[in-house]
């Protein structure tokens, strides 16, 4: 069945006062990232009972209902979640590096659209976020496609060495990069991304966000290096799970020199 916001395939103009709400909060949950009020582990248990065991579109269409019907949660959200899914079969990445798991909705999204063997490597410096992503993960199936490692690119070092030590990581072996946690860190994230090397030439790296709450410096960085390292697309889209503030979503393509 489609989603109750949608009449023959087009999606309702609409606005949710909780949208509003979570906008204005956004900087109590930009520090806490949880929205405090236990809506994230209610997802979790939502999904395990209700959503079919080993059914990937069916946890995926669980917590878009859940997000539509019962609470709004900061994933990336079904509108924005197809502008992912076109930058992933465009890729066809083996490896994808994701900033922020939070309940693991894009990770779903991202394994559903990759090649058989295709692994995503999400970053989460929340551990009970990254708790409540590996129980919605083991429900969908998809456990051992998705490896949650708990810090941060800016904490001096430990997560992006374990990345190289326990999980592989080398130079050129990144084929897509998913920034979607704090905006201030996009540019400086993708700065030590590329002080390491991972990224191969041609990958892609998606950024949600960048117009609300917005990355104002990510953004002028990728317009400044048009033609001159990276190649980038602005998605017009909207803020996930209502239809009447705007966002950005970029897609930028890895061009070194
Ligand atoms: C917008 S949510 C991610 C949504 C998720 N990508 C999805 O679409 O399902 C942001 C997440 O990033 C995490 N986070 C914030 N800053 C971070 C950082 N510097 N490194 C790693 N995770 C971070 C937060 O704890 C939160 O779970």
């Amino acid at each position: 069945m489609r989603n109750l916001t949608e009449i023959g395939g087009r999606r309702l103009p609409f606005l949710r006062w909780s949208a509003v709400r979570m906008a204005l909060g956004m900087r109590h949950l930009t520090t806490h990232w949880q929205v405090g009020d236990g809506r994230e582990e209610a997802l979790a248990q939502h999904v395990v009972r209700t959503a079919r065991e080993g059914d990937l579109d069916d946890v995926i269409r669980t917590i878009d209902a859940f997000s539509y019907e019962r609470s709004l949660m900061m994933h990336v959200g079904d509108e924005k979640g197809e502008i992912l899914d076109a930058a992933i079969r465009r890729a066809a990445p083996r490896r994808v590096l994701e900033l922020g798991t939070y309940c693991g909705y894009s990770a779903l999204r991202m394994i559903r659209a990759m090649p058989a063997g295709g692994h995503v490597y999400s970053v989460e410096f929340l551990a009970a976020n990254a708790d409540i992503a590996r129980r919605i993960w083991a429900h969908a199936g998809i456990g051992d496609r998705v490896t949650v490692v708990v810090g941060s690119l800016g904490d001096g070092g430990a997560t992006m060495a374990a990345l190289e030590d326990e999980h592989g990581f080398a130079a050129g072996g990144v084929d897509l990069v998913f920034l979607d946690h704090d905006k201030n860190e996009y540019l400086p994230d993708l700065e030590r991304i590329g002080a390491r090397g991972w990224l191969r030439p041609g990958a892609i790296v998606v950024a949600d966000n960048v117009r609300v709450p917005g990355a104002p410096q990510y953004r002028a960085h990728m317009r400044e290096r048009g033609g001159a390292g990276w190649a980038t697309v602005e998605h017009e889209t909207h803020v996930e799970y209502q239809s009447l503030i705007r966002d950005l979503v970029l897609e930028s393509e890895y061009q070194p020199g």
